[in-house]
């Protein structure tokens, strides 16, 4: 989709692994950004994007290798401002004619204090009240020699070009990472980037609505529009945003696989369908899913089996919609941002289970992804804006195959029935202590095994659970939260008092890696 209307700024990756984080810092300005790998950023692009400033993000790679990446020269000549980080602030000094040196001992990875030197510039305002500034370092390379028409406007005791600007051409270079969360200050430092750059801050999710409501009307016409709903937050945005644009054109297809919460159904049945007055196919296949999953252990063989009667269960019922012409998805930026590949072309990463494994083409319909170009935390905000409630809009992601991967063994309906009662006590006891803002996921596993124990004056031989509960940004890593002990005690005697079937609870106490935070 073309945001046209709005300042664009670009941000040229060169395979940094923080890339993404200067997007999100833009995008909390109300500054619309996009990532375009370094290979694909030509002379013709430039021309087209026609970005009102410039960030060379850092990267992985030398200057000083004959082959290593470049932004093409005609960036220089655009007469935006250009701000180089790290790798970004090499490349820029390495072809504006200064010079770049191999780390040999100079390397330095962590935190760093800056200090100013020479009068503040814009780019610093709000910089250095406390006398000197933290700011994450990571870096090979140094600059040992800054181009012409640079001055240096701070330094750190190992390096002496950490801030360095050509005022007259608005380029900025600094050694440090201002994206990320260990420099404080790095907020203060995109603000004053893009208000030299004179953004006008116009990117909201208000403004982002009525757009793309008049995108989805554009695209679609009069024609019927099928969306797989899930009842997660990205399908339910995609469904509510889509139902805003065209109404009844609209029919939502919802896979109910027997492998979701306690009263999930129901609830995603109610709003949608009742509330929202939606076009909604209640697709209860549980039996379909619960028979073919019936003496399978294997987490992997589960998982096939779940993705391959999902297609062809939505395929089914999807094919009953008459006239339908396309196929609404909630893909989001980071899954459709190219990431830089040094060892070939750059790479789309689509996460399966977004794509419905090829429906679209199978089934000869369009796409309409309206959240292709926001992060998480935008969606969300978009949820807001269109009236989701907010335990909807924020509610931990639950995964595709659901409960099945929170069973490992056998998956029995009276193991799922248990699993369910505990799970659901278990969240609630995290939202009675007003944790579940904290934590990113948090879940009951049953373990495929019994133990015995006391009840009364009665021996038990019942399931045993485990608890999980983790941070995360992004769900690639993950810490376990660390519940108090009394929470912890607390909440084993409800499980234990309340579900029939479990005796005894555990707490899952490992981080990812090693773990995942799945159990299977
Ligand atoms: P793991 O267990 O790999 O999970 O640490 C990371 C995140 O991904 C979710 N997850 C899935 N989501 N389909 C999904 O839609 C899946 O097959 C799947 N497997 C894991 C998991 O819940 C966590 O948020």
């Amino acid at each position: 989709m073309d945001q046209t209307s709005h300042d664009r700024l670009l941000i040229i990756d060169f395979g940094s692994q923080v890339t993404q984080l200067i997007a999100r810092r833009l995008r909390e300005l109300n500054v619309y950004c996009e990532i375009h790998p370094y290979q694909n950023v030509t002379d013709a692009f430039l021309a087209d994007f026609a970005p009102k400033a410039v960030i060379f993000s850092g990267g992985p790679a030398s200057v000083i290798d004959e082959d290593s990446p470049r932004p093409p020269e005609s960036v220089f000549d655009l007469g935006v401002p250009i701000l180089g980080i790290c790798y970004g602030q090499q490349v820029m000094m390495h072809m504006l004619g200064g010079k770049v040196e191999r780390g040999h001992g100079t390397a330095e990875f962590g935190r760093a204090y800056v200090e100013p030197q020479n009068d503040p510039t814009d780019l610093l305002f709000g910089w250095f009240l406390g006398g000197r500034e933290q700011v994450w370092m990571s870096h090979g390379d140094h600059v040992s020699e800054i181009a012409p028409g640079f001055e240096v406007y701070g330094t750190s005791p190992n390096a002496p070009f950490a801030i360095t600007a050509d005022l007259d051409r608005r380029f900025y270079a600094v050694q440090f990472h201002p994206e990320v969360h260990h420099t404080p200050n790095g907020k203060t430092f995109y603000e004053n980037f893009v208000r030299i750059a004179g953004f006008k801050g116009d990117w909201t999710m208000g403004a982002y609505k009525e757009e793309a409501i008049q995108k989805i009307r554009d695209q679609v016409g009069d024609k019927q529009v099928i969306c797989g709903l899930s009842g997660g937050v990205d399908s339910s945005v995609t469904a509510v945003l889509l139902h805003e644009a065209i109404g009844d054109q609209l029919t939502c297809v919802f896979v109910d696989h027997g492998l979701l919460r306690l009263n999930e159904a129901e609830e995603v049945v109610t709003m949608f369908r009742d509330h929202y007055n939606m076009k909604l196919i209640h697709a209860d296949e549980s039996d379909l899913f619960l028979g073919e999953l019936e003496g399978v252990s294997d987490p992997e063989t589960k998982r096939k089996i779940i993705g391959k009667l999902f297609i062809d269960v939505f395929q089914k019922y999807a094919g009953e919609i008459e006239g339908a012409d396309f196929l609404a998805q909630g893909t989001l930026y980071p899954d459709v941002i190219e990431s830089v590949s040094f060892s070939g072309g750059p790479s789309v990463t689509i996460k399966s289970h977004h794509n419905v494994g090829g429906l679209p083409e199978k089934m000869g319909l369009k796409l309409v992804e309206p959240l292709r170009e926001l992060f998480k935390d935008e969606v969300r905000a978009l949820g807001h804006e269109l009236g989701l409630p907010a335990s909807f809009i924020g509610r931990h992601p639950f995964p595709g195959p659901g409960l099945a991967i929170r069973c490992p063994g056998e998956i029995t309906r009276d193991k799922l029935d248990i699993l369910r009662k505990a799970d659901a006590v278990y969240i609630d006891q995290i939202r009675k202590h007003e944790l579940y803002d904290e934590i990113w996921q948090a879940f009951v596993a049953i373990l495929p095994v019994r133990t015995v124990g006391v009840m009364g004056d009665g021996r038990t031989y019942d399931y045993a659970c485990a608890l999980r509960a983790v941070t995360s940004v992004d769900g690639m890593t993950a810490d376990y939260y660390p519940f108090t002990h009394d929470f912890l005690g607390e909440t084993a005697t409800r499980i234990i008092n309340e579900v029939p079937g479990i005796n005894r609870v555990t707490y899952d106490i490992t981080s990812k890696p090693p773990g995942t935070i799945e159990w299977e």
